[in-house]
């Protein structure tokens, strides 16, 4: 091995990763969930339709869009398409909780889908950089993306302490990177632990973008 990939690997051994920041992204189903997301879809536009609550908080907190967040934020226990969806989550859900460790995933203690909403984003539709306070985890579920739909970015967490942090280079490996994007997909999931902030920019195709996003929080 030459002499500076040497030093390389010498140094590679003895920088230890901790506190890491997990995401996990997973179909819903292995076969697929093309039926059920026409359902899921079906629904979601009758409700646009009848939410007359909803319609006039977005028209003042989510322009352009429409989101059931602040008049129908618990889906899973008003339509039974939405209570199958929370089912197939909840798999996943375990499944990302057993990764993390958490205590919370034995007999003690439970893991809850506590909320449940709809988002629907034409273009210019943005949903700017947040955190989901009183969840524990948090994540989306993709019904339809339009091809060059917007992805969902996150941010180090620890972006607000890094004073005097020199940039990183363009090409820093994965785990140094300060924002990481993830191309949705329709019949995906992507989870997250509820405090990592991320961020959907302004869709700039005409198609909209639709989702499920839900929290889970520990009983
Ligand atoms: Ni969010």
């Amino acid at each position: 091995m030459p002499p500076r990939r040497r030093s390389r690997a010498r140094v590679a051994r003895r920088v230890k990763a901790w506190f890491p920041t997990f995401i996990y992204e997973a179909p819903l189903l292995p076969g697929g969930a093309a039926a059920l997301n026409r359902s899921l879809l079906a629904d979601c536009r009758k409700l646009r339709e009848v939410d007359e609550e909803g319609l006039r908080w977005c028209r003042k907190n989510y322009p352009d869009g429409y989101t059931s967040y602040a008049s129908h934020s618990r889906l899973h226990q008003t339509f039974s398409t939405f209570t199958t969806l929370a089912r197939h989550i909840d798999r996943h859900v375990k499944a990302f909780a057993r990764a993390l460790d958490f205590a919370a995933d034995d007999q003690r203690h439970r893991l809850e889908m506590t909320d449940c909403w709809v988002n629907v984003m034409p273009r210019h539709a943005v949903h700017s950089l947040h955190l989901h306070p009183l969840a524990t985890i948090s994540g989306t579920y993709y019904l339809k993306t339009p091809r060059g739909c917007s992805t969902i970015r996150f941010e180090d967490p620890r972006l607000d302490r890094m004073m005097a942090s020199p940039p990183r280079r363009p090409d820093a490996r994965p785990e140094n990177k300060q924002q990481i994007a993830y191309d949705v997909r329709a019949g995906h999931l992507v989870l997250f632990e509820s405090w990592l902030r991320h961020e959907v920019r302004p869709s700039t195709v005409d198609e909209e973008r639709v989702s499920v996003s839900f929290n889970y929080n520990w009983f």
